[in-house]
């Protein structure tokens, strides 16, 4: 058994120093240069890791996901370290490695637990068995302005929901490898929506609204947390004492080791924090943050010369060795590149992805029950939009171990389904692709229009195809590359002529579904007036196309609610479905003389193939004490001759207390499938964990005595309205 103590006893400053060092180890695909801003010398770089691991000066390395390589590298490091310490391996592992599963946001749209916790457990058992033995996942920032590309990582904007799905990502993880959720705190609130911005957050927003989403993933065991670039409330987050050391380890009793983002100690220099990149090392250290993550030259090298007490670094090392004991890693450092193969190939994993994918789909809009296509009557479909038959936009962002061969899109998915003939017209160059992004330099995005691509020409023969066709299937939205890090827009339109095209299919009267696929809210505002059926099938993933054929033909039905609320427009940013209010609801509809004060689709909504009623809500005692909990029930009905999923959801309004309560907060929520004309009862506790909120005033906990109005339904839109309930 390795004892840590000793470990540390016989360590010398610099090696310590090193076991709080994780190194990026790059190697990109030949010919690939790295984008600018990130001061990568890409042939340096891996031979000034190689030396660290050499000198035992490096406790952990980014970014390998070769089994054999991550053996070589690990053999280097045990030759190269005189205590034996074994690296462990941290990777981006968010949606998947080889299995890629639907992005974050669009798992979190399906509103359920258990193929969240399940797909997060498949890629971690892909990522351990390569050798990684740690995911920078899950992201688990609030974001509440579309504009900020990192929407598509997290769960959207609700506190509840978020927490929700943390922990069932940091279940799934902690399987087989360490989670970090990130990044802490309030990264989401970025000023614009521009990653990276300063963030300024009340108290009563970071307790109540950003922080939730962490402490469950704390309490469901995450063994590691990830600092965020920006300034919180004037002082950079990576060197904040009260996020690390009051709040995660004093107050929610944290017992991990806590990363630095990619740069972010070296970056208080940048920030005009740290005189110099020893101080910022020593301040980092000492506001609770263990390792750096550093691109290269890191400041906690010069720790050993810098004012940072022995006794606080020792405290960080032994953080990172206890990981790496748990693990196992002094036991059994190496992987078994046969077995890795192996478990890359799982025919499970595939069928996981499969299925994430039919459940997290939002249907949006479904005139006259366009939805689901009834194949057997149809003789032609015209599948439109460069989007339909890409890739690796298919996949989403967020990904780089992925196998594009296997990467089944909305057309394949179509093709394999329908018997009849199915036509394919891009009608848009893919050449649109007009936005770099620092990940192109990973390859994959799909290759330049063909020399001579003639734009008239092929919008023309895209129009003439769907005209041609029984239906028309148009998949629009974002190319993968304008969403995430660093990917930020100041406009949600519909990239490129996706709009005109879209509009153009519906001209030609041929019945038209629209799929959208996307990561954050996109400007829809005339599909949802005129396009008869949208089906939000955000980036679904390895399976992805398969899993929109199984939706498109009835085989499934969708399940998936939203996990934001959608604007109708960019001008409407930030909207939210838990706001307060100041004047009765009918002052409160229409304050832009330009726009609606509605969202285009509220919080929570998405249909069904099934038809379901909410009968009488009913709550078990309308009096409870303050700690008591109570009891609600809701019958819920589906008529249709199909069974279906839905996603019941409970919330709750505080009529009157010690501060503004908003008119609405998710409480609850449970995804029940319903058989076909046939009703089922979901019960929901409140008890005071559900009543409890930050009040700024008091700067704590509080519980107040109140009249609550309780409301259970498929949507925010649409509510019984149950008998108000007080806790006396
Ligand atoms: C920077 C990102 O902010 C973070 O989320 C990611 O884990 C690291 N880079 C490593 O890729």
């Amino acid at each position: 058994m390795t004892n840590v103590d000793e470990l540390l006893a016989r360590m010398s400053p610099a090696e310590k120093a090193g076991q709080l060092t994780q190194y990026f180890y790059f190697r990109l695909p030949a010919g690939a240069e790295a984008e600018p801003a990130l001061g990568l010398d890409v042939a340096e770089q891996p031979r000034a890791v190689e030396a660290a691991l050499g000198r035992g000066e490096a406790g952990s390395l980014l970014f390998v996901t070769d089994p054999a390589e991550i053996n070589r590298l690990q053999r280097l490091a045990l030759a190269g370290n005189p205590h034996g310490i074994p690296l462990l391996f941290g990777f981006d592992v968010i949606h998947g490695l080889r299995t890629i599963f639907p992005v974050p946001i669009a798992m979190a749209a399906s509103w359920d637990p258990e193929i969240i916790e399940r797909g997060q457990a498949v890629a971690a058992r892909e990522a351990r068995a390569v050798g990684i033995h740690w995911a920078f996942a899950p992201m688990v920032d609030i974001a509440r302005d579309p504009r900020w590309g990192r929407i598509v990582e997290g769960a959207g904007e609700d506190p509840y929901l978020g927490a929700v799905v943390a922990a069932a990502q940091v279940r799934g993880f902690q399987q087989h490898i360490i989670a970090g959720p990130k990044h802490f705190g309030g990264y989401g609130a970025a000023l614009g929506g521009r990653d990276y911005d300063e963030v300024n957050l009340s108290d009563h927003e970071l307790w109540n609204v950003y922080f939730p989403p962490f402490r469950a993933a704390i309490e469901a065991g995450a063994g590691n947390v990830m600092t965020a670039y920006m300034d919180l409330n004037g002082i950079p987050a990576t060197a904040s004492h009260w996020l690390f050391t009051e709040v995660l380890r004093d107050a929610w009793g944290f017992d991990g080791f806590v990363v630095s983002d990619a740069n972010a100690v070296r970056n208080l220099v940048v920030h005009g924090f740290a005189r110099d990149l020893t101080e910022a090392g020593e301040r980092a250290l000492t506001a609770g943050v263990d390792m750096e993550m550093a691109i290269a030259d890191p400041a906690y090298a010069r720790l050993p010369e810098s004012q940072a007490a022995p006794e606080v670094i020792d405290a960080r090392v032994r953080k990172v060795l206890e990981a790496k004991v748990r693990l196992g890693l002094f036991d059994d450092p190496y992987v078994d590149e046969e077995r890795a193969r192996a478990v890359l190939a799982d025919p499970a994993h595939r069928e996981a992805a499969r299925e994430a994918a039919r459940r997290s789909a939002v249907l949006l809009r479904n005139e006259r029950d366009l939805l689901p296509l009834d194949a057997g009557s149809l003789s032609s479909i015209a599948v439109l939009g460069p989007l339909a038959d890409s890739k690796r936009d298919t996949l989403g962002p967020w990904v780089f171990d992925f196998d594009l061969d296997e990467t089944v899109t909305v057309l394949d998915g179509i093709r394999a389904s329908f018997e009849g003939r199915v036509d394919y017209a891009p009608g848009i160059p893919v050449g649109q692709r007009t936005f770099p992004s620092m990940f192109d330099m990973f390859g994959g995005n799909a290759p330049a229009d063909p020399p001579g691509f003639d734009a008239e020409a092929e919008f023309a023969r895209a129009i003439a195809t769907a005209a041609a066709a029984d239906v028309a299937v148009v998949v629009v939205g974002e190319w993968q590359n304008m969403i995430g890090e660093a990917a930020s827009r100041s406009s949600l339109e519909l990239p490129g002529r996706q709009l005109e095209l879209l509009q153009a299919v519906v001209a030609t009267g041929t019945p038209t579904v629209a799929l959208v696929m996307n990561g954050r809210p996109l400007d829809l505002r005339w599909a949802a007036a005129n396009v008869p059926a949208i089906l939000d099938i955000w980036y679904p993933g390895t399976q992805g196309g398969a899993a929109v054929a199984d939706l498109l033909f009835g085989e499934v039905s969708p399940s998936g609610k939203l996990p934001f609320t959608w604007p109708r427009t960019v001008g409407q940013i930030p909207m939210i479905s838990s706001h307060t209010i100041s004047h009765e609801p009918d002052n409160q509809a229409r304050r832009y003389w330009d726009e609606e004060s509605t969202p285009l689709f509220p919080f929570g909504h998405g249909l069904s193939y099934g038809k379901f009623g909410y009968g009488e809500l009913t709550v078990d005692r309308p009096v409870v004490g303050r700690e008591g909990t109570v009891s609600v029930s809701v019958e819920v009905t589906n008529d249709a001759d199909r069974a279906a999923a839905e996603v019941v959801q409970l919330y709750l309004h505080q009529r009157h207390g010690t501060a503004s309560r908003p008119v609405r907060e998710l409480k609850g929520f449970r995804r029940v499938v319903v058989p076909a004309r046939s009703t089922l009862v979901v019960e929901f506790p409140i008890g005071p964990e559900h009543r409890r909120y930050w009040n700024a005033a008091v700067r704590d906990w509080v519980l107040d005595a109140a009249v609550f109005d309780v409301t259970v339904g498929g949507s925010t839109a649409s509510f019984e309205v149950g008998p108000p309930m007080s806790e006396g």
